[in-house]
């Protein structure tokens, strides 16, 4: 008897990689070479989050396990992969990581022409609990001569080579840009490839979902309030649901999906809002753009800002265009 259909020529994320690398005649495959040493991290950071090895994951850091070693909290776990397969690409020469105060340079005889920005495991407080969390990254060239200095970090999103995250969702999922749309991979374990299952990924026009922390309402600015009472008001159209993980990737990831809107605005305690610029909002925006959607601060595309510190926050309005645009409407 003959099992399920077996696919003998599935597009993998390395091969799709691969295949738009051909598409440049000058390339050099170096851009490959650092995503694959993203996916490495990423294979390697999901079999963690997935509890692979449970005696080695339990406890907090500094913890010591059954076996007496010392146990890495996920997040260290994950921000050490990230930037040891990065080093080891050849690729890269500097690198931005939420974990780390300052930016990390690479040896110089490792270092290449790719500046790498990236949250190894956002989603801080869904953790522990087991909910949804994602790495996010973001890639960008060296454009100035000489050894790598912080300034080559600062560059906005329109100057954005790639970017992507993955998702440690119910399965785990990569969505990468490359700067011609956007695809979706899911990883396959029976293979231990991720394989395109969502080929040009295209954000509804209109969604029916609003995602945002409501906790904070009463600190909010009138425009954000408004905007969200409307949505909830059957006298102003059909009323939105209402959805919040608190891991913007999945949130992010249910927002290209489904259409709707996300938001982590400012509010009167924390006038920048939240969310990380370099590693969290451009990267999300590029991806939300790329895929027909908008991205917004609340006065310009989250792509035009020009960061002036590599761990600045930004307040984001992201999503299905005709969403984002209602929203900003009601901050004038
Ligand atoms: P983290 O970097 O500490 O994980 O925080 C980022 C997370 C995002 O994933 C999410 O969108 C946001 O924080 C949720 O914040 P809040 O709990 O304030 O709603
Ligand atoms: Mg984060």
């Amino acid at each position: 008897q003959q099992g399920p259909a077996f696919d003998s020529n599935a597009m993998t994320l390395t091969r799709f990689v691969l295949q738009e690398q051909r598409k440049f005649k000058s390339a050099t495959g170096d851009l490959s070479q650092l995503l694959n040493s993203i996916q490495t991290a990423i294979k390697a950071t999901s079999s963690a989050v997935r509890k692979a090895g449970i005696a080695k994951l339990h406890g907090f850091a500094g913890d010591v396990n059954v076996q007496g070693e010392e146990v890495k909290k996920l997040d260290v776990l994950s921000n050490e992969l990230f930037i040891n397969m990065l080093k080891s690409s050849y690729t890269t020469c500097l690198m931005v990581s939420e974990e780390n105060e300052n930016v990390i340079e690479v040896e110089v005889e490792k270092q290449g022409k790719y500046i790498v920005c990236f949250d190894p495991l956002d989603g801080s407080s869904n953790i522990d609990c087991l909910v949804s969390i994602g790495s996010i990254f973001a890639i960008y060239r060296k454009k100035s001569d000489g050894p790598p200095t912080v300034e080559d970090a600062l560059q906005p999103g329109n100057q954005l080579v790639a970017a992507g995250y993955a998702l440690y969702g119910s399965a785990t999922a990569i969505v990468l840009g490359l700067g011609s749309g956007v695809n979706g991979f899911t990883y396959d374990p029976a293979i231990g490839e991720f394989v395109l299952t969502d080929p040009n990924m295209r954000v509804p026009e209109k969604g029916k979902i609003y995602s945002i922390n409501e906790g904070y309402a009463a600190d909010w600015e009138d425009g954000v309030f408004s905007y969200i009472a409307a949505k909830k008001d059957p006298a102003k159209g059909k009323p939105y649901g209402a959805r919040y993980v608190g891991s913007m990737v999945a949130d992010v990831h249910r927002t290209i999906k489904y259409g709707g809107i996300f938001i982590y605005p400012a509010t009167k305690s924390a006038p920048s809002g939240k969310l990380r610029l370099l590693y969290e909002c451009v990267p999300m925006a590029y991806l939300m753009i790329q895929a027909g959607g908008l991205a917004s601060d609340g006065k310009i595309s989250i792509l035009d800002i020009v960061p002036k510190k590599i761990h600045e926050r930004s307040p984001i309005f992201l999503g299905s265009k005709s969403d984002v645009e209602e929203a900003l409407s009601y901050l004038k």
